[in-house]
């Protein structure tokens, strides 16, 4: 990925009891991740831009103002400076149930044994910060085989890719094929697989259809499906994914609002176990053996 590209950054301060509806709100808005930096006790969210014509920023400045936002001038950043953004958002290294490490590119490795995984979040979403993200990496490190498994993992929604390249380390197929339809996440899963010596081992798509055709075509099973999106997208796509789960296969999905929790558990064939968050739930599901 150059270093020397350029992002417009969209801004809005805000006080921290408002953050948290404020930044679900940017990030529904625009689908990108939200950074949150705090500032003597306030809250700066920025979020990209660079997709959004002059008439839907505007929009977004209006809907951000009238959620009790203070929008701030736009800017323009350097790829470089987004590092010190997620820095300063507190991305470090961390454990996953004691067990899987998750690393920031810039730090040094570990020289202690037990699987790691090294992330650059770039513009995309998956640092492992996130509930949504922490509890899929937590259920798999949970679920790991003890042996490790042939086939192919999907990850639909890939973002950083993280999901995917955690269950290719922890043994759950030999081959990830991940899917992204935001460009910014096909270059940060990219460049994330080959940071981790994983690019043999995967592809990545910018959209679900042709993939969805090709894998149908082959009669391509997965034994692990992972889908960290929203309740719509696992609305739109779950029984597409449940047709592609092979017999004794799990499939996560995360990122379900409380709002939509009965809905989408009503529309999941059993047995699904349900994980329940501070606002967004996860749920595991699996195909029976026949
Ligand atoms: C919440 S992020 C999850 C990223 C990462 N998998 C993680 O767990 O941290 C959801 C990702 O799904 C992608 N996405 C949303 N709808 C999609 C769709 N219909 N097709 C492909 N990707 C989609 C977004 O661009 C975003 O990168």
């Amino acid at each position: 990925m150059s270093s020397s590209r350029r992002y417009r950054l969209f801004k809005v301060e805000c006080s921290s009891g408002l953050a948290e509806g404020l930044s679900d709100w940017l990030a529904q808005a625009t689908g990108q991740p939200v950074v949150e930096e705090v500032r003597r006790g306030r809250s700066v969210l920025s979020v990209s831009v660079d997709r959004m014509d002059e008439l839907s920023r505007l929009l977004l400045s209006e809907g951000a103002h009238s959620l009790g936002g203070e929008v701030l001038p736009e800017e323009v950043l350097a790829d470089g400076d987004w590092e010190n953004l997620w820095k300063n958002q507190g991305f470090q290294s961390f454990k996953v149930n004691g067990w899987l490490s998750v690393l920031p590119e810039w730090e040094t490795p570990p020289t202690a044994s037990g699987p790691t995984i090294r992330i650059h979040p770039h513009l995309a979403f998956g640092t492992g910060l996130h509930e949504t993200t922490g509890r899929c990496l937590s259920l798999l490190v949970d679920h790991a085989p003890f042996v490790p498994r042939s086939g192919a993992i999907l990850d639909f929604g890939s973002g950083t890719g993280i999901l995917g390249i955690a269950a290719l380390v922890l043994g759950y197929g030999t081959r990830l094929l991940a899917v992204d339809d935001d460009p910014l996440a096909v270059e940060s899963t990219e460049a994330n697989l080959a940071l981790n010596g994983l690019s043999g081992m995967a592809h990545v798509y910018d959209r679900f259809d042709p993939l969805f055709q090709e894998i149908s075509a082959q009669k391509t099973l997965f034994p692990t499906i992972l889908a960290n999106v929203t309740g719509n997208v696992i609305r739109h796509f779950l029984p597409e994914w449940y047709g592609l789960l092979a017999p004794g296969g799990i499939l996560i999905l995360s990122g379900v609002s409380t709002r939509e929790l009965d809905r989408i558990v009503s529309l999941c064939p059993p047995p699904v176990s349900v994980f329940r968050g501070r606002r967004f739930h996860t749920l595991l599901l699996r195909r029976g053996l026949s």
